[in-house]
């Protein structure tokens, strides 16, 4: 028993139907808004409800929320984030009746712990691929190439947030929710697990709080390409990074920007961690804490262009 996903992710953007509209290009179901919320809400295929867009005066990561099994995992976290919660550290612990919140002190972002049900993905078959000496695929094209309906995501897979005090951001994740560590970038990031996935939250060493990116599972790398595509087709502006593939986590990525300047990314091919005891984190050095291969990423990648302004609205927030 204990922590098993990453239910769902609210962020904050002063252009809310605008970046509304994105998510729904980038393949997310739109949810019809209950009477008298003026939040946006976005559905995957199979995750639920797990994106839900508010208005904020510069755009951030508003929260997380994480699922748990039972009442035991909750009495643990607010266990280890009452333990954490010294002068200095987070705030006061919350308790609801199947739920526990707590504000990470260095980036202000809300993370629930409630108890959810586990997410149970259909099993997809493999998508045949031929190879030397392997022909798997016979007399036939490549599925990924008679596919022609709009690429949909199949769940929120992570969340990268820009911490100004990366040990605090660590901490919180790590000894206070009760994340796993699965490897790090020397000096600059750290990969957590709250599920099999290699990472769910990346907290990576930055000037000033801001959500980097959210990242998003569609079935293979096909669909990850062909879902950028579809993006850039009227909207060159929005490529970021990709297609690449990563070496902390193996996936494949393709990075586009939203217009409130969040990244979201499709990914496919993560590693997971089903033995806690069988993986070993290990510190990546130079490039390999980025990328294993594709296009150089660019500057404004780890340095999003509008950092200055956030800068200076995070000065300026109450
Ligand atoms: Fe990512």
């Amino acid at each position: 028993m204990g922590l098993h996903r990453l239910s769902s992710v609210v962020i904050g953007v002063p252009n809310v139907a605008e970046t509304a509209r994105y998510y729904t290009d980038f393949g997310l179901a739109p949810v019809e808004p209950e009477p008298g919320d003026d939040a946006r809400v976005f559905r995957t295929r199979d995750g639920g409800e797990q994106l839900r867009i508010v208005e904020t005066p510069f755009r951030r990561l508003v929260q997380l929320t994480i699922g748990a099994d039972d009442h035991d995992d909750l009495g643990r976290v607010t266990e280890q984030l009452t333990r954490l919660a010294v002068p200095g550290g987070h705030g006061p612990v919350e308790q609801g009746p199947d739920s526990v919140t707590a504000v990470e002190p260095a980036t202000g972002a809300r993370v629930v712990v409630a108890i959810t049900p586990r997410l149970d993905q259909p099993h997809t078959p493999a998508t045949p691929y031929n190879g030397p000496g392997r022909i798997e695929r016979v007399n036939a094209r490549a599925p990924g190439v008679d596919r022609t309906g709009r690429v949909t995501p199949r769940k929120l897979g992570h969340v990268v947030i820009g911490t100004p005090d990366l040990a605090v951001t660590e901490r919180f994740f790590l000894e206070g929710v009760g994340f796993k560590l699965s490897d790090r970038i020397a000096g600059a990031g750290a990969f957590m697990r709250c599920s099999v996935d290699h990472h769910n939250v990346l907290a990576l060493r930055a000037p000033v709080p801001f959500l980097h990116h959210t990242s998003w599972q569609v079935d293979d790398v096909d669909e990850v390409g062909r879902g950028a595509m579809a993006m850039l087709e009227d909207h060159p502006e929005r490529h970021v990074w990709g297609l690449g593939r990563h070496h902390a986590g193996s996936n494949f990525f393709w990075y586009l920007k939203d217009p409130a300047g969040n990244f979201s990314e499709y990914y496919s091919d993560m590693d997971c961690v089903v033995d806690d005891q069988l993986w070993t984190p290990e510190t990546l050095e130079g490039a390999k804490g980025l990328f294993n291969w594709g296009p150089p990423p660019p500057p404004s990648f780890l340095k999003p262009e509008d950092l200055g302004a956030l800068m200076t609205g995070a000065h300026a927030a109450p």
